[in-house]
C-alpha cells in the first residue's frame, strides 16, 4: 500500500474515498462527525436540535459543570488572563503549575510529578523522555495511540504482548537479551475502547520477578478507583511497585492536560528531556486553576464515586439481563459488542435520533475487529436516564428483530404444503459468550 502512494496526500485521499463510500452506505449521521450544538450539563446536550442525554463523553465524575471548578477557572482568567503563549521553559512557571505538580504527586503517592498540556503529551513526553536507543519498551498490543507514538519517537526497541495475556508477557520478557534495568513494561489500568481492566497485580509481580520497570497509564481509572480516587494501582495495593504513573485531566477531572509521577529523586529533570513538555505551550491559567479545584473535589468525592458505580451496575446489569454482549468488568466504560457493523450502526443511529449519544467504534480502530457501542457512565446520570437508555435500546432492538423476522417470512417458500426457510440469522449483537473473544 505504501508503495502505491503517489504523493504525500495519497493517504488522506484514500481516506476521503473511504469516507464518501461510507456516507453512501450509512443512511444517517456520520459517527465520526457528530455536531454538538450546545452542552447543557455533564449529561445533557443539544444535538441535531434535540435534547440529548450524553453517554459517550468520559466525563465520569461530571466535573465539567462543577461550580467550584468553573469559579476557579473564571477567577484565574480575571487574575492572570487566558493563556501562557509559550512553554514553561520559555515563558516561566506560574505558582499554580508547581502547586498542581506537588498536589498530583501526593494524590498518586509519588515523590514528584511533571504536568503536561495533554494526556497524549504526558505519555509521549515521558516515554520518549525516559527511553532511547538500547532500551526496550514492552507494551500491551491494545495500547493507546499516544503510547505507540511515544515508542516510535523514543527509538527504544518495541516488544508487544497480547492484550492482558500474562503468559505472553512472561514469554516476551524471558526472551529479552538486554539488561533488565533498561526494560519498561507499559500498560493501561482500564483500556478505553471496551473498558476491560489490566491484571495489574500479576503484572507488578512479573515486573519484580524480572527486575524491570513498570509504567501504568491511569487515564480511565484515576478519580474512580482507589481511596480518594487515587487510581487502580492504589486500590490494588501495588502503587509502590509502579515506577511511573501517567494520567490525564481530560476525563474524570473534566478539563485537559496530563501528568507523569514517579518516586525517582531526579524525576523533575524529565522536563528537560521531554520534548513534549519543553516545546509546547504550557497549560493556561484557567485550566491549571480548574484542575486544582477539580482535584480537591475528586479527593472528597466518595458520594460521586458511589453514584458512578451504582450507575455502572445499573447499565451493565440491564444489558446483561437482556442477554446483550457486554463485558464482565468493573469499569466506567460499558460496551455493547456486535459482530455486525450494520446492526451496530443502526442501534447507534437510532439512539442518537431518539436523544441518546454514545460512541460507535468500528474496525480498524477496535480490538480484534469488533463493532462496539461504547457507553461511558457519569456519576451525574440519574437512574431514570439509564432506564430511559435501556428502554430505547429495547425499542430499537425489538424493531430490528421484527424487521429481520418479516424479511425471513418473505423468504419462506411454500412448496406443496412444505415450508422451507431460506432466511439468515436475525441481525443483532454477538451472543454473550463471545464477549471474552473481543
Ligand atoms: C489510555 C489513554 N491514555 C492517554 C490518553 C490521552 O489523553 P488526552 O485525551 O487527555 O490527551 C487517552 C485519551 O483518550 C487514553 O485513553
Amino acid at each position: 500500500m505504501r508503495g502505491d502512494r503517489r504523493s504525500i496526500f495519497s493517504g488522506i485521499e484514500s481516506l476521503a474515498r473511504r469516507r464518501s463510500a461510507l456516507l453512501q452506505i450509512i443512511d444517517g449521521p456520520n459517527p465520526l462527525e457528530v455536531q454538538v450544538q450546545r452542552i447543557v450539563s455533564p449529561t445533557e446536550a443539544v444535538i441535531g436540535g434535540r435534547p440529548t442525554r450524553l453517554f459517550g463523553t468520559n466525563n465520569y465524575l461530571g466535573m465539567t459543570f462543577e461550580p467550584e471548578v468553573m469559579h476557579a477557572a473564571a477567577a484565574a482568567i480575571a487574575a492572570s488572563g487566558v493563556g501562557t503563549t509559550a512553554s514553561r521553559v520559555a515563558s516561566g512557571n506560574l505558582p499554580d503549575h508547581y502547586e498542581l505538580e506537588s498536589e498530583i504527586a501526593s494524590f498518586v503517592g509519588k515523590r514528584g510529578a511533571v504536568v503536561f498540556s495533554t494526556g497524549f503529551q504526558a505519555n509521549l513526553g515521558t516515554l520518549a523522555g525516559l527511553c532511547g536507543a538500547g532500551d526496550v519498551i514492552v507494551l500491551d498490543e491494545e495500547s493507546h495511540a499516544s503510547i505507540y507514538d511515544a515508542v516510535t519517537t523514543s527509538a527504544a526497541r518495541k516488544v508487544k504482548f497480547r492484550h492482558n495475556d500474562l503468559a505472553h508477557l512472561r514469554k516476551q520478557l524471558g526472551e529479552i537479551q538486554e539488561d533488565m534495568s533498561r526494560v519498561l513494561i507499559v500498560v493501561e489500568s482500564v483500556y478505553s475502547a471496551i473498558g476491560d481492566v489490566a491484571p495489574l497485580v500479576e503484572i507488578a509481580r512479573l515486573k519484580s520477578e524480572f527486575g524491570c520497570n513498570l509504567l501504568v497509564d491511569e487515564a480511565h481509572s484515576i478519580g474512580m478507583f482507589g481511596q480518594g480516587g487515587a487510581g487502580l494501582a492504589h486500590e490494588l495495593g501495588i502503587a509502590d511497585q509502579v515506577d511511573v504513573i501517567t494520567g490525564t485531566f481530560s476525563k474524570s477531572f473534566g478539563l485537559m492536560g496530563g501528568f507523569a509521577a514517579s518516586d525517582h529523586p531526579d524525576f523533575f529533570c524529565l522536563r528537560y528531556s521531554a520534548r513534549a513538555f519543553m516545546f509546547t505551550a504550557a497549560l493556561p491559567p484557567p485550566v491549571v486553576a480548574a484542575i486544582r479545584a477539580s482535584l480537591a473535589k475528586i479527593r472528597g468525592a466518595d458520594e460521586k464515586r458511589a453514584r458512578l458505580w451504582r450507575n455502572v451496575d445499573h447499565l451493565r446489569g440491564g444489558l446483561r439481563a437482556r442477554g446483550y454482549n457486554t463485558l464482565d468488568a468493573r469499569s466506567p466504560v460499558v460496551p455493547m459488542i456486535f459482530d455486525d457493523l450494520g446492526a451496530c450502526y443502526t442501534l447507534w443511529k437510532s439512539l442518537l435520533l431518539n436523544g441518546f449519544y454514545a460512541n460507535l467504534l468500528m474496525p480498524p480502530s477496535t480490538p480484534r475487529g469488533a463493532c462496539v457501542i461504547r457507553f461511558s457512565v457519569c456519576s451525574e446520570h440519574r437512574p431514570e436516564d439509564i432506564d430511559a437508555l435501556l428502554a430505547a435500546i429495547d425499542a430499537v432492538m425489538d424493531a430490528q428483530r421484527r424487521g429481520a423476522r418479516e424479511r425471513d417470512e418473505r423468504a419462506y417458500v411454500s412448496t406443496a404444503g412444505i415450508v422451507v426457510a431460506t432466511g439468515g440469522a436475525p441481525a443483532g449483537p454477538a451472543p454473550r459468550s463471545g464477549a471474552a473473544g473481543v
